[in-house]
Formats: C-alpha cells, sequence, structure tokens
C-alpha cells in the first residue's frame, strides 16, 4: 500500500497566511498540519508516501518536510500544475501510485483515528473504495454521503446546497487502483474541478465495492482560523507534555502540562498549560493562558494570551489587554504605539482581521 498525500490547492480560506505560505505548514500545536498524516501513515506501516504539491508553495514545503528520514518514509514530491481537484491530483501522481493501491489523506486534515483498522478492512473486504464519514452540522461545506443502513454508500454530492444527510466525507480515502479508471471517467464540476466525489460515485455506479465507515473520534478540517484553534486545543490536550529545556528565572510560574523548547528563556511569567512554547523564544513579564502555542523565535513582552497561536518569529509587546482566540501570522509584529497611547497604528497585509474594544 501507497500513501498519497494532497498538499496543492490555493488555501484561500486561511489568507493573510496563506498569501506567504502553504496551509498545510501552518502549525497545529507547533507541528505543520501536514506532518501528522505522514505520521499516522508510517505508524500504520504505509513508508512510499507522495506529497502533492504547487508551483506556488511546493518548494517550501518541501524544504521543510525534506526526504521524509525524519519519519521513516519514501518521500517523492508530486507537481501539480494547476489545483484542478482531487481527482486531478490522484491523475498527475499515477506515475507514483502505479498499479498500488493507497490511502490518500488531505495535507489540511487531521483526524484522531489510527489508519491501520481502515487499512484492515479495506483488505480483509477487498474494498475498491473506503470512505470516511463523520456527522457535521453545516454539510453544506463538504461532500456529503446518502448510506443504507448496513453503511453501504447510496450517492455522494459535493458541497450541496440541499444536503440529503448529514454525514460529511472526511479528507481520508482508501482506494485500489480501479479508482483511475472512474477517474478517467468524470468531468469537471460546476466549479471546474475534477472532483474525487463524482469519481467514488462513478465506483458505485458500476457496481464496485464501496464501503463507509463514520468516524467516532475527532476530525479536523483546518481550512479556518477557528477551525486551526480548534485543531490546536485538541492537540494541545491530547499531546502536550511537561517537558522543560528552556531557561527561567525564579518569578516564572508553570502550572500543568508545558512544554519549552531548547534556548527558550522566559523571565516573570506564569504559563499555565496545556501550553507549548517552541525553540528560542523571549518571554517577559507574560501571562500564557490554556490552550496556546507558542512558536519557535516568538518575542512576547508584557502580554496576556489565552487560546491563541502565534507563528514563528512573531513579536507581541505591551498590550494591556488580554489577547484571546487570536492567530498571530510569522513575523507579525503587534505592539503599542509609544507616544500617542490614545492613537492606533496599523500595517495590515490583505485580508487581515482586527477586533478592537
Ligand atoms: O475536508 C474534507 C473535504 O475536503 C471533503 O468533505 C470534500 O468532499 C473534499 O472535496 C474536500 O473539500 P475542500 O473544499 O475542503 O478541499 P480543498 O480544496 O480544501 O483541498 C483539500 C486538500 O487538497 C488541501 O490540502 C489542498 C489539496 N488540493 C486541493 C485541490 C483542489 C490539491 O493538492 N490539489 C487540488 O487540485
Amino acid at each position: 500500500m501507497r500513501g498519497l498525500i494532497l498538499s496543492g490547492g490555493k488555501g484561500t480560506r486561511l489568507r493573510p497566511l496563506t498569501y506567504t505560505g502553504a496551509k498545510q505548514l501552518v502549525p497545529v500545536a507547533n507541528k505543520p498540519v501536514l506532518w501528522y498524516g505522514l505520521e499516522a501513515m508510517v505508524k500504520a506501516g504505509v513508508t512510499e508516501i507522495g506529497i502533492v504539491i504547487s508551483p506556488e508553495t511546493g518548494d517550501e514545503i518541501q524544504q521543510v518536510t525534506g526526504t521524509g528520514d525524519r519519519f521513516g518514509a519514501e518521500l517523492t514530491y508530486i507537481r501539480q500544475d494547476h489545483p484542478s481537484g482531487l481527482a486531478h491530483a490522484v491523475k498527475s501522481s499515477q506515475d507514483f501510485l502505479e498499479n498500488s493501491p493507497f490511502v490518500m489523506y488531505l495535507g489540511d486534515n487531521l483526524i484522531c483515528d489510527d489508519l491501520d483498522r481502515f487499512i484492515e478492512q479495506f483488505k480483509a473486504e477487498s474494498l475498491d473504495a473506503l470512505i470516511l464519514l463523520r456527522q457535521v452540522k453545516n454539510p453544506r461545506a463538504f461532500g456529503v454521503a446518502e448510506v443504507d443502513e448496513q453503511g453501504k454508500v447510496l450517492r455522494l454530492v459535493e458541497k450541496p446546497q440541499n444536503p440529503p444527510s448529514n454525514l460529511a466525507l472526511v479528507g481520508v480515502y482508501f482506494f485500489s487502483p480501479q479508482i483511475h479508471e472512474s477517474i478517467a471517467q468524470i468531468q469537471p464540476s460546476a466549479r471546474g474541478e475534477l472532483e474525487i466525489t463524482d469519481a467514488i460515485q462513478h465506483l458505485i455506479d458500476g457496481q464496485h465495492a464501496v464501503q463507509a465507515e463514520e468516524l467516532k473520534g475527532w476530525w479536523l478540517d483546518t481550512g479556518k482560523k477557528d477551525d486551526m484553534l480548534e485543531a490546536n486545543r485538541i492537540l494541545l490536550d491530547e499531546r502536550c507534555e511537561l517537558s522543560f529545556q528552556g531557561t527561567k528565572d525564579d518569578q516564572t510560574h508553570l502550572v500543568g502540562r508545558v512544554e519549552v523548547g531548547k534556548d527558550s528563556q522566559l523571565t516573570r511569567c506564569s504559563v499555565r498549560g496545556p501550553v507549548m512554547i517552541g525553540r528560542n523564544c523571549i518571554l517577559e513579564d507574560c501571562f500564557i493562558g490554556p490552550y496556546s502555542s507558542i512558536a519557535d523565535g516568538a518575542v512576547l513582552r508584557g502580554v496576556d494570551i489565552e487560546h491563541s497561536v502565534i507563528l514563528e518569529g512573531a513579536i507581541v509587546e505591551g498590550i494591556d489587554s488580554r489577547i484571546v482566540d487570536s492567530l498571530i501570522g510569522r513575523r507579525a509584529k503587534l505592539s503599542r504605539a509609544p507616544s500617542q497611547p490614545k492613537a492606533y497604528r496599523f500595517l495590515l497585509g490583505d485580508d487581515s482581521h482586527i477586533e478592537i474594544p
């Protein structure tokens, strides 16, 4: 079995962060989203993995993720010239996939469950497709499935106006090579993409073995800011461990599960876990509340922050009010104006969001 991770596409929903970087590299609990899928595959024994990348963000993904040695995987990067849909991404990967069955993981998705149970079921039942479903409140935002009581899939529709159920298609799929023949038969959808949903529907129409499993554990699609914060909250809850590799003075107090990376310095800070602080960070006179992740090289002085994600190299200084539910991009600078305390001064990128009291 091979693995395919889809990390191309445009990432418009996470703008402005994705103007300058790939959305699959935005960190959850200080680790790029796409690495979770990669690690889940390796854990399930799938080590020959293709990563679909776009011309715009592919180099960065390749540079950050590397050859796969650190994951125990052999990675092949596959360039998709245009984001023409998930089925198009599979089509672009045919040379890599050859005639092998494969597990496909969308690079902005995360699931709680291990993959081995699904791989076993896929093999044992000789399926052509095994798809995962999860009940959601907003099915219009996803591919949606209609299934009978035995879990047999009757119909799939992509982002329907009138959803036939509240069962969304999770971005993790298991396919036999039969999927390539279906992809060769389908036409682009109304949004101009070759949809994997249509290819699976084609398998169903051709009486091929398609089965669905409903996920009970969490599933996160990190497409938007609040999804990212939720993913961060859940991952910190589950995976944050007590570990301190930095330095701190005796006025710094750490409570609960707090991870601090190498060469980070904490002075007069109070940190209440679960919190992850990366390497080479400087924190002075701060309160860092639960469910916050601070990436490498961030500098925080005189800041009270909670349930937020601060990306690499960001600087936040002297903010009077508590910062909550926030996502602050790489190298962003947020500070108090020294001369006119009552005035705000902004230099905001396109699509930025600021809320002030
Ligand atoms: O998140 C689950 C949903 O993912 C499913 O319910 C939908 O059925 C499925 O179509 C997909 O919908 P999205 O609109 O969320 O897909 P998105 O465009 O965000 O792309 C998902 C991942 O695949 C993302 O990491 C980018 C990558 N991608 C996307 C396209 C369109 C590619 O690598 N190539 C592409 O051409």
